[in-house]
């Protein structure tokens, strides 16, 4: 089974990769892991040995250089593990190809070094076509039956409004028209699916999220979900919020203050990059409630926090006599670490869904797993998580 991860070597992939590597040689216990539950193991789910990894990025580093920053500025991962696994890091640095800077945006395209700048001038078309070529090559040239094509890569800017009112002929015919700006996150899950892997979007960007996609996955009997991975202080929302709903005590605001310093930290950054996560953050309040209260999202980069972050939530709320209260919380989490076995979990799902046969389409029994869960309108955490349970018992 191929694993193939769009931003290779950042700081989620890498952690990923190294978990994935600690669990082949039987190095770590499962601590994380959702797949690893007792309701889970009868679902009939891939072994870890069975899995190779490969990607597409922009920068050039290697998985062995990318887990050593992280071991050094964050303090993750223990020196004698990284030594044990360094092997199989390198035998899955020869599966990184170039990706795509295709609409990305400035901040993006700053990070760029090495082979990517030699793509630079494609089409749309030929970009497209490259992409699918990597995803093919890498199935035969590692014998796989089936590979899940997982975006762990930078938040992009967020996009016009148009390519959400598309049908995938019209954006098939915009993509051989070369006039059309469709994002990177996009282009990279239409490659997916048109090579007849699956596709999940972990991040806020768009990807597979759009009218289009969902057509093509029907088409080409693909499997789809995203988006945005809910790891911590979402999370907390997702299981907070029902509660004061449930008690109908009344949300009067919600404040989250988050701040951190990864790379990721570093890209959003940049305002427009933000827009795309803050918003990814901010709507789910209003879904559980049946209400708007005031919120605030901020989030700030600082770098000496690396890897870790520390999100400050204050929520004010009346309860009987319209008395006012105060709930706040504190959460610090490393965050490559919360976010790699649900990026594992993920694929684990996708693959087990896939081998079923005769699946396509979004996969909404994964909302659990996303701030913005396409294929499902439960913003609730334990209804998500039902659905996943229930899944799993279809399966067994
Ligand atoms: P990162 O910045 O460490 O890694 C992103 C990687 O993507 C970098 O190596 C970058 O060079 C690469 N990249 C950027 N644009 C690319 C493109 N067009 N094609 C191929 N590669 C590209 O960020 P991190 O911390 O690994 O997060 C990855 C994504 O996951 C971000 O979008 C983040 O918002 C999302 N996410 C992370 C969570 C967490 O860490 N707990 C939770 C939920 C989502």
């Amino acid at each position: 089974i191929g694993i193939w991860l769009i931003g290779a070597w950042g700081g989620v992939a890498t952690t990923t990769v190294t978990g994935l590597a600690a669990l082949q040689q039987g190095l770590t216990p499962e601590y994380g892991l959702v797949s690893a539950l007792p309701q889970f193991q009868n679902v009939g789910l891939a072994d870890w040995s069975q899995f190779v990894v490969g990607g597409h990025e922009i920068r050039d580093t290697s998985y062995v250089e990318a887990a050593q920053h992280l071991h050094q500025n964050s303090r993750v991962f223990d020196a004698a593990t990284l030594d044990k696994i360094e092997g199989t890091l390198k035998e899955f640095d020869s599966n990184v190809r170039p990706g795509t800077l295709m609409n990305v945006g400035p901040t993006i395209t700053s990070l760029a070094t090495g082979d990517v700048l030699n793509h630079k001038d494609e089409t749309t078309s030929q970009t497209l076509e490259r992409l699918k070529q990597d995803l093919v090559h890498f199935q035969k040239k590692n014998d796989l039956a089936h590979v899940v094509v997982m975006n762990v890569s930078s938040t992009e800017p967020p996009q016009t409004e148009e390519i959400k009112s598309l049908s995938w002929s019209d954006l098939e015919a915009k993509i051989g028209a070369g006039d059309f700006a469709i994002p990177a996150s996009t282009l990279y899950a239409i490659a997916a699916l048109q090579a007849g892997c699956s596709h999940v979007n972990f991040t806020p960007s768009i990807g597979c999220d759009l009218p289009a996609l969902e057509d093509l996955s029907q088409q080409t009997g693909t499997l789809h979900v995203g988006r945005d991975g809910k790891t911590g202080e979402t999370l907390m929302k997702s299981i907070l919020a029902p509660m004061f709903a449930n008690r109908n005590l009344n949300v009067m605001s919600w404040v989250g203050h988050n701040i951190f310093g990864n790379l990721d930290g570093k890209v959003l950054d940049d305002p427009v990059n933000k827009s795309n996560k803050v918003h990814s953050k901010d709507h789910l309040l209003t879904e559980i409630l049946g209400y708007k209260p005031q919120t605030l999202v901020s989030i700030e980069y600082i770098e000496s926090m690396g890897d870790w972050k520390t999100a400050w939530d204050h929520i004010h709320f009346q309860g009987f006599l319209g008395t006012p209260m105060v709930m706040q919380f504190t959460w610090q989490g490393c965050d490559s670490l919360l976010a790699a076995p649900l990026v594992l979990d993920l694929i684990r799902f996708t693959e087990r869904q896939w081998r079923r046969g005769d699946q396509s389409g979004t996969m909404g029994f994964l909302s659990s797993f996303f701030k913005s869960p396409m294929g499902t309108d439960l913003p609730q955490f334990h209804k998500q998580f039902d659905l996943l349970e229930a899944w799993a018992e279809e399966v067994s």
